[in-house]
């Protein structure tokens, strides 16, 4: 799977795509994350990528014509995201359509904006990674790196880890612990050490029932409630258990 990302700080992106989880899958020929330096494509000594907006008002806009150079340069994986506080909404579900995609690409904006003729022509859509503003795309390139590259098969060392987890079945994720068995008077659930797996099982899964109802009800809602099968894990398992 091919992801290109066009920054005006590719070192940060790259750098970061080239370490831990996404490095390893690189390594492995499963992922080619392609960072491309918008500045390359300009054409004075200063290497400017920013100007003063038509009609006036505060801050700077970044340029159409290194960005079209860029890409055009770049013929990078479509669709192309402008990465923005407008665009669609970031969830586990794009992430998992994004990973089932050959390819695809992202352009971080920055400072004030960037020219609007990039977002209408140049661009196949817009991504947000949340309702907040940040001071650029690169911090939500990253996050939807990330996101996505956990998701590409081969890319996480057991098939099942990155399935069994928050929001994959629409539930937060049971709690987990390891050694020592007592830690500051802090015992692990009794059951966690029986050596039975199909009550370990049915133990995590009330325990995430119960997590998510407490912790996002949102998400308990958008399930449809507690299932018959739901309610007999929590009788079996009550929450002072
Ligand atoms: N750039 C600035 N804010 C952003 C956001 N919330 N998501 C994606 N890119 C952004």
């Amino acid at each position: 799977m091919r992801i290109d990302v066009f920054s005006i700080f590719p070192t940060m992106v790259g750098d970061f795509a080239s370490q831990s989880l996404l490095g390893r899958a690189a390594q492995k020929g499963l992922l080619d994350i392609r960072v491309h330096d918008l500045r390359e494509h300009t054409t004075d000594v200063h290497r400017t990528v920013d100007d003063s907006p038509f009609g006036g008002g505060a801050g700077m806009v970044l340029r159409a014509e290194p960005i079209y150079a860029s890409v055009e340069a770049a013929e990078p994986p479509r669709p192309l995201f402008l990465l923005g506080p407008g665009g669609r909404r970031l969830d586990q579900d794009m992430a998992k359509e994004l990973a089932e995609t050959g390819g695809f690409s992202m352009l971080c904006g920055r400072y004030e904006g960037v020219d609007d003729r990039v977002r209408t022509d140049l661009c196949d859509g817009e991504l947000s990674i949340g309702d907040y503003v940040l001071g650029g795309g690169e911090v939500a390139a990253m996050v939807v790196l990330e996101a996505v590259g956990r998701l590409i098969p081969g890319v996480m060392g057991n098939a099942e880890s990155a399935g069994d987890e928050s929001f994959s079945h629409g539930l937060l994720e049971y709690p987990q612990f390891t050694k020592p068995a007592v830690f500051r008077d802090m015992e692990v659930p009794e059951v966690l050490r029986s050596g039975d797996h199909g009550r370990i099982e049915r133990w995590r899964r009330s325990r995430a029932l119960l997590r998510t109802m407490a912790a996002r009800p949102d998400l308990m809602e958008a399930r449809g409630g507690l299932s018959e099968a739901d309610q007999a894990l929590l009788a079996e398992f009550p929450p002072e258990s």
